[in-house]
């Protein structure tokens, strides 16, 4: 793999990083979305029931052809469940670098073990630091969504991608919001009387369309873009919302204040109760998943 060393580059930018991870805003500047309320705990649970995005990732690696040897970069790779799987697909001469901003995900995946796997603290915000053509794939693993500068992101990863090589990104469907995303919608509307600019639940979602259209302008070809249905089961309200709380590293309900996030969570709560059944809460995860490639 090409890809200069990140920890070699990436001083100022790790930094801030740092500031980010701790949840101060850098510069003074107005985050976009609340700062992730990031710990040791959040990060082990994100652990222990991140079984879904594992399962969405799966089938986002299968679309994505990886081959014995190949050098990946999983961006935003959380605890690194799915790079794991990736470096056992690109085998020993093949390389695969996981990176998250969250030094906390970081420090779990580092505890994992395959030849050519490896991680670093970094984030969508980093990616100048490789070299261009680094990458035979790039992934984005349920990540996009939290990226706000997407065009960038995009510019970045098309440049870093060998010729011939693809993007595989799974992400949140706009147009397809998820029976329990319904149900926060309308919890925050009953507490708080309107649902104010979503800053609650995964802010930066797009619909097909436009997903497919900014892979399509950032210069990838033969862009397929999916929706994939998928549903599985958390055991009662208070697994949906530890689900909800460590998969967007606590940022659910962190912008309206912890007296009305305890209100609207009592209200979720009671209608999640409603669908309680011997199996548990169906929780439906519609996700899009895309593939494009880099021309030759
Ligand atoms: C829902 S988790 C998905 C983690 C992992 N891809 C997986 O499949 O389990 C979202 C991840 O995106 C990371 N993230 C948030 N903003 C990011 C950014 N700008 N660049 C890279 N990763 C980011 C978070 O730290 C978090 O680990």
């Amino acid at each position: 793999m090409r890809c200069q060393g990140p920890s070699m580059n990436l001083l100022p930018a790790l930094l801030s990083l740092v500031c980010f991870a701790a949840g101060l805003s850098s510069l003074g500047a107005a985050p976009a979305v609340p700062p992730p309320r990031e710990s040791e705990e959040l990060a082990a649970r994100y652990e222990a029931v991140s079984t879904p995005q594992f399962i969405q990732g799966q089938k986002l690696i299968s679309l994505l052809s990886i081959e014995p040897g190949d050098s990946v970069l999983d961006l935003g790779c959380g605890t690194g469940r799915l790079a794991q799987h990736v470096a056992n697909l690109v085998g020993p001469q093949g390389k695969v670098l996981g990176i998250d901003p969250s030094f906390q995900r970081i420090a779990i995946a580092k505890r994992r073990e395959a030849a050519g796997l490896s991680f670093e603290v970094a984030g969508s915000d980093n990616l100048s630091a490789f070299a261009s053509s680094s990458f035979d794939r790039v992934y984005l693993n349920y990540v996009f969504h939290w990226i706000d500068k997407k065009e960038e992101t995009l510019r970045q990863i098309y440049r870093i991608l060998k010729p011939g090589g693809r993007i595989g990104i799974s992400t949140g469907s706009k147009n397809q919001p998820s029976r329990v995303r319904k149900l926060i919608r309308a919890s925050i509307r009953e507490v708080l009387g309107e649902v104010p600019p979503d800053l609650f639940v995964s802010p930066f979602q797009m619909s097909q369309k436009e997903l497919r259209t900014l892979a399509e302008q950032a210069g990838f070809r033969n862009v397929d873009c999916q929706v994939f249905p998928f549903a599985d089961y958390a055991k009662d309200p208070e697994e949906v919302i530890a689900f909800l709380s460590a998969s967007s590293s606590g940022r659910f309900l962190s912008g309206v204040g912890d007296e009305r996030r305890e209100r609207i969570l009592s209200v979720l709560k009671h209608k999640l109760s409603k669908l309680q059944t011997e199996r548990g809460i169906e929780m439906d995860h519609p996700a899009l998943l895309l593939v494009g490639e880099k021309p030759r």
